[in-house]
């Protein structure tokens, strides 16, 4: 009997090196109105090659209606080793033209048959199909128990139960690339440094000359500049604004009580002005490590480390610098505790900021990048797997800023917290007190923090010049929440939508009770009830996933590259006492060469950009196949570009460019 109906089918393999397979490839097309015999589409002596979109025709007898769902048989040939194939996008045609999208975006390990679901967005409990449905459960089935919950320590976000980066689904793999290059960097770091036999000296740096020589051909023009000018205080101020850690100051309002900087300390840095009037006309600002005070300190190779919890004070003067005027390394203040200022004998002042820069390193990478991003991000991709059916508009938009987000968390707790990682080996904080720092700042973190507009208020940040990192956040903030409005009022139209959508629910939920560990004074909602709420909330999702990372993550080599600005440890405790520093002091109080090397290594490997990195905006995958949400993210990546030539115009002759939050540099999803 001849075919009644004919379906073109184009099928789009990855394009990146090992996409394509020599596999056989075969189809069944599931319609409304039926189902195709199980064509051949591709067979021995063939390839699909990467990058390609190659087309087929389905024969079939009768018509099948509209093209739900379709299944793919990959199959290998005797004698031949199976061969991983990445398959891109399905499309199939029918003979009237309709179209049929069927996203697939992930790697077909596996021998047998994967089904692929039509792209159009849609609730649940919309869907009448059977075959849908139940592919719809079995998806999330799979995802439930592939990636369950587990405990990585008590009082911290609930994490991936799973150690072996291996065992992930495939979807949720690094790609091939990106595995390679990973481990060609971090192998050329450690190679580096063993050749030079340092990471097994335990001895302190003899002169900074010999620190320069470490990494010598790593270099960023930033690592080059924070090492000719950390002594300075102006940029031992700016780097509050816009280094890596722009999230800790804020306004002071008030001189803590435990830190009594008076008028008569501070008055001769004041251009002429008092304490009390500067502090009214918004010019002091406030630096406080409470979170890291009484935390127990590591001991590395038998070396007891010291991890300080310092304050400190710093005045906006009149060319708008932002400058440190006091400085206290203890929290409880006394006798012994001495507050540092400016005016002090040079090496002293030296030690005292060098003391600060060390609890900020280990502030920023546990609470500002670790906690504040990788872990919540984390938390975001367990539950959007797991509670949100593929064609769950949700799933569709926040999928592209999930990419490689629990490979690089395990492999973070595999490498870097796990004991005798690098945490362990390098950092002050290591041998368990980080555990104790990031429970106190999930203690401590609450929705309203996450959201950089209601940040910037609460630190009372909204009127200090060059802070870039407010200036170009706000803006992303701005275009982010344009874009995710669109998208959820289109999908959603009414608050009742919301409210009833249960997939929706069980998403926040899991959120608040796995991630926040139900603690309702974090403000974290464990429902929706309408659109606005929603769309906030997704807003704070996407910016801590793709901006906020950045932010924090994309300058540790500029910052950190230069050891004595950001030291992982201290090897001896913070002065008592003043006038007696000398250059030696200094040099024997910072991470001694080893503990130097460990830890430069780290900061390498995680501040690379690599080859198959997502820009914001950009999508590796696209889930969405409707002309609206295609055109909404159209009008997003033109925000996004308007942005970005705005940024690169304010950077323009600035001596130290702020970079960090330049679109195109921004990667969608926390993948390193
Ligand atoms: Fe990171």
């Amino acid at each position: 009997m001849p075919a009644l109906a004919k379906y073109n089918v184009q099928v789009t393999t990855g394009d990146f090196p090992h996409a394509g397979t020599l596999d056989k490839i075969s189809i069944i097309l599931f319609g409304t109105k039926g189902e195709s015999n199980k064509t051949t589409l591709f067979n021995l002596g063939k390839m699909l090659y990467p990058g390609t979109t190659c087309s087929f025709q389905v024969p079939c007898y009768t018509d099948l209606g509209d093209i739900l769902l379709i299944r793919l048989f990959k199959e290998k040939h005797v004698f031949f080793p199976s061969d991983d194939w990445f398959c891109s996008n399905v499309l199939v045609k029918d003979h009237t033209g309709k179209r049929f999208q069927f996203p697939c975006y992930q790697w077909i390990v596996e021998n047998g048959r994967f089904d692929l679901i039509e792209g159009k967005g849609t609730f649940f409990a919309d869907v009448e199909n059977n075959l849908q449905i139940k592919h719809c459960q079995n998806r999330l089935e799979a995802h439930r128990k592939n990636l369950r919950w587990t405990t990585f320590a008590e009082g911290i976000p609930r994490c991936v139960d799973i150690q072996d980066p291996n065992q992930l689904p495939a979807e949720l793999r690094f790609s091939f690339t990106k595995n390679i290059e990973l481990g060609f960097t971090f192998a050329t770091a450690v190679t580096e440094l063993k050749l030079k036999g340092l990471t097994d000296m335990c001895e302190p740096w003899e002169n900074l000359d010999d620190l320069s020589h470490v990494f010598c051909f790593k270099k960023t023009y930033l690592s080059e500049y924070t090492h000719h000018h950390w002594t300075e205080d102006s940029f031992f101020g700016y780097q509050y604004l816009n280094g890596c850690n722009p999230i800790i100051i804020q306004k002071c309002i008030q001189i803590p009580k435990n830190f009594p900087v008076t008028n008569s300390m501070v008055s001769q840095f004041l251009n002429g002005g008092s304490l009390d009037k500067e502090i009214k006309a918004r010019n002091i600002f406030l630096v406080d490590y409470k979170l890291l005070d009484n935390v127990p300190p590591n001991v590395i190779d038998g070396v007891q480390q010291y991890l300080p919890a310092p304050l400190c004070l710093l005045y906006k003067d009149k060319q708008d610098q932002l400058l440190p005027i006091a400085i206290q390394l203890k929290q409880k203040s006394g006798p012994e505790n001495p507050i540092f200022l400016p005016s002090d004998l040079k090496y002293d002042w030296l030690l005292a900021k060098t003391y600060v820069r060390s609890a900020d390193f280990n502030y920023h990478q546990l609470v500002s990048h670790l906690l504040r991003t990788h872990l919540m991000a984390e938390v975001f991709c367990m539950a959007t797997y797991r509670q949100l059916p593929s064609i769950h508009p949700l799933f569709k938009l926040l999928v592209n800023h999930m990419r490689y987000t629990l490979q690089i968390n395990i492999m973070a707790r595999n490498i870097l917290l796990a004991k005798d990682g690098i945490f362990d080996k390098a950092a002050s904080t290591g041998g368990g007190g980080f555990v104790v720092i990031l429970q106190r700042a999930l203690d401590s973190l609450t929705y309203s923090s996450l959201c950089l507009p209601e940040n910037i208020k609460a630190r009372g940040m909204e009127n200090i010049p060059n802070y870039y990192y407010r200036d170009d956040g706000i803006q992303l903030w701005k275009i982010i929440n344009r874009y995710v409005k669109k998208f959820i009022t289109f999908y959603y139209k009414k608050d009742k939508k919301v409210k009833d959508d249960q997939e929706l629910q069980r998403w926040i939920k899991e959120i608040f009770t796995e991630g926040f560990l139900g603690k309702t004074s974090t403000g974290i909602p464990q429902s929706f009830s309408t659109l606005q709420q929603l769309i906030g909330f997704v807003t704070m999702v996407i910016f801590t996933c793709s901006a906020q990372h950045a932010a924090v993550n994309s300058g540790q080599f500029d910052f950190y590259g230069w050891m004595p600005n950001g030291p992982s440890t201290m090897t001896r405790p913070p002065p008592t006492n003043k006038g007696r520093t000398t250059m030696p002091d200094l040099l024997q109080s910072m991470s001694d060469v080893k503990n130097t090397c460990r830890a430069m290594s780290a900061v390498w490997l995680l501040s690379r950009q690599s080859s198959d990195f997502v820009m914001l905006g950009h999508s590796s995958s696209i889930y969405s196949t409707e002309e609206k949400p295609l055109g909404f993210l159209e009008e997003f990546r033109e925000d996004l570009k308007n942005l970005a030539s705005e940024i690169r115009k304010r950077n323009k002759g600035k001596q130290i460019p702020y970079n960090y939050l330049l679109p195109d540099e921004i990667e969608s999803s926390v993948a390193i």
